[in-house]
């Protein structure tokens, strides 16, 4: 295998007293697309984070194409233009529409020139079925329309990789599916992704491989077919049977629904 281009070892994080990251160990090959699933808390985000070094880890190294992250002489912005981030809650700029939000960090963090940073704005928003709205506030979009903003934002920085961190969890459900479609032919292009979802079918139809986090640890990690099919960790087992039972039973609640509209 070559070298990867994110490699995580040993990472350690504390909140407090708490250790919310106990000695992680991963990486992600060039290409590849990740996704990471747990319970909440279990510190998928955190992790997130500190690949994005928006928290600083206590112990342990993340490396990107072999150079430490955390040293020094690592240009810290140019690493986050390298590898981008989507949150759960969007993180536009209020104040700007929804063209500028794409334009302002190609034109500070890669000094790209106006008319070149408009361009490459503009084909990322068209990519992502949003030619229509460049000149629109981003407090007046939906929610569905301001997460699919912030992911043409993050492309249009060129990024190496690209960390989604429950992307679709602040969505009314009607949105859900309008977001995935983009993140699937995302991760269809070769674009390198680690994606943290409570959305399991998404993750087992995208990823080259699955992570089950549970309580600071990576308690599991294989292949959707693996870890969705084959859990090993009886810890795995217990977490996707909530959901499992979660569709099923939302399955009845719909077969109820039809039956009183056919009684009636
Ligand atoms: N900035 C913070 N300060 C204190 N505790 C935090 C902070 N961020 C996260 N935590 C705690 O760390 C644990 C893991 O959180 P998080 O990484 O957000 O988990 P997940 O994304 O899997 O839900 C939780 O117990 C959370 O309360
Ligand atoms: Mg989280």
């Amino acid at each position: 295998m070559s070298d990867p281009v994110i490699r995580v070892s040993h990472l350690k994080k504390s909140f407090g007293q708490q250790e919310v990251l106990h000695d992680i160990d991963f990486s992600i090959q060039k290409g590849e697309v990740v996704s990471i699933i747990g319970s909440s808390g279990s510190g998928k985000s955190t992790l997130l984070r500190c690949i994005n070094l928006l928290e600083i880890p206590d112990s342990g190294s993340i490396t990107f194409h072999g150079k430490e992250i955390l040293s020094r002489d690592m240009n810290k912005q140019d690493y986050r233009s390298k590898v981008g981030m989507v949150f759960q809650n969007f993180n536009l700029f209020a104040n700007k529409n929804v063209l500028d939000n794409c334009v302002l960090g190609q034109r500070k963090v890669l000094k790209r020139s106006k008319e070149e940073a408009v361009d490459i704005a503009k084909k990322h928003l068209e990519r992502v079925g949003l030619s229509d709205f460049l000149n629109k506030p981003s407090t007046k979009l939906s929610g569905g329309q301001k997460q699919r903003v912030a992911i043409a934002r993050a492309l249009s920085m060129d990024p190496e990789v690209l960390l989604f961190d429950e992307p679709t969890s602040a969505l009314d459900p009607e949105m859900v599916g309008e977001v995935l479609e983009v993140i699937k032919d995302l991760a269809k292009t070769g674009l390198t992704m680690i994606v943290v979802t409570h959305e399991m079918q998404f993750a087992k139809d995208v990823s080259d491989r699955v992570i089950f986090m549970d309580q600071g640890v990576i308690a599991e990690e294989g292949t959707p077919d693996e870890v969705f099919n084959h859990p090993k960790n009886a810890r795995t087992r217990q977490f996707l049977s909530r959901f499992m039972n979660r569709d099923e039973e939302s399955a009845e609640a719909e077969a109820d629904e039809e039956k009183t509209a056919v009684a009636e």
